[in-house]
């Protein structure tokens, strides 16, 4: 496996392959990224490369955000990736991906002002996490734009754990006409239902017991959805009175249809039940689409 650094570097290695899948990450590898490299490398092709992309965007963190706590952990994330057996590691820094001077989450030079960005519809950035981590989608999309044309990759792997994401990427694809196929990969969860993040190393006991709120309030919702309930109010309601004592600081609970992002009142098939909560400060998602 080769961790390569620089944009021209990886120029010369995909020159040789006719087909390059990619799986963006941040790093602090786990499991839940360990989903996407297995399904990546499972759907390979002859003459195929497997690339992961390890780079914490500065540009998707807003000011207060845990940008410089974010947990940066390359040597292991490259003995991960070698041990599933991926192709490249490309890690480059910020200086590298945005041509500034540092590496730092240099807010002037990164800003729009001096940089294009990618902007997804508004409409569907000022819902769920986009309203209260605003500009972070814009980030978003600008970074896996970029990722996508310097890998030239045909095939991206993306995890229903961030959905909107998933969501708006699909939506970046389809209206710039990317030549390139969304795969999405369900939420990996640990032994207790939580859904592996990489900010659930920032838990402490109490927290991690507390963050366990959000999986049971999904698990009820199926349970009752399973029963025969289809109403959105009887259902969030029920599911609400799990989060007893304010375990966690709940920020959305929302029903929505996943086909557009548009509440809706009965679930069916596609409805989407996210979630977004703080625990002990410590912000966390989760999600299942029926
Ligand atoms: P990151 O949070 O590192 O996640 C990388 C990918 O792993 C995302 O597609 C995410 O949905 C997926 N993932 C994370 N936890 C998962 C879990 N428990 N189950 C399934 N998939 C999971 O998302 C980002 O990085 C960044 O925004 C990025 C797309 C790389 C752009 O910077």
């Amino acid at each position: 496996m080769e961790v390569i650094k620089t944009i021209s570097d990886l120029k010369d290695f995909i020159k040789d392959y006719n087909n390059v899948s990619l799986v963006p990450t941040m790093g602090a590898l786990h499991e839940g990224h360990g989903a996407l490299i297995k399904k990546a490398i499972t759907e390979k092709t002859q003459n195929e490369k497997v690339i992961v992309s390890i780079f914490v965007n500065p540009i998707q963190f807003g000011p207060g955000e845990d940008f410089n706590k974010y947990p940066r952990t390359l040597n292991e994330d490259v003995i991960f990736c070698e041990e599933l057996g991926v192709d490249v590691v490309f890690a480059p820094n910020a200086a590298t991906m945005y041509g500034i001077s540092s590496d730092e989450n240099d807010n002037v030079h990164l800003s729009n002002n001096y940089l294009t960005y990618v902007c997804p519809p508004y409409l569907l950035v000022d819902k769920l996490c986009g309203k209260s981590r605003v500009g972070h989608f814009d980030g978003v999309a600008t970074v896996v734009l970029k990722l996508f044309n310097i890998t030239q990759a045909k095939k991206a792997y993306f995890g229903q754990k961030d959905a909107q994401q998933l969501f708006l990427i699909k939506k970046m694809v389809k209206d710039l006409n990317l030549d390139v196929d969304i795969k999405s990969v369900p939420i990996v969860r640990d032994k207790n239902g939580l859904a592996l993040s990489s900010r659930n190393k920032y838990l402490d006991e109490d927290g991690y017991n507390k963050a366990l709120t959000l999986n049971k309030m999904l698990n009820k919702v199926k349970e009752l959805y399973d029963k025969g309930v289809v109403n959105v109010k009887i259902l969030f309601e029920e599911a609400i009175l799990l989060n007893n004592d304010d375990k966690v600081e709940i920020e959305y609970f929302e029903f929505l249809d996943f086909n557009n992002l548009e509440p809706v009142n009965i679930v069916t098939k596609n409805t989407i039940v996210a979630i977004a909560a703080k625990v002990n400060k410590i912000r966390l998602i989760d999600n299942m689409i029926f």
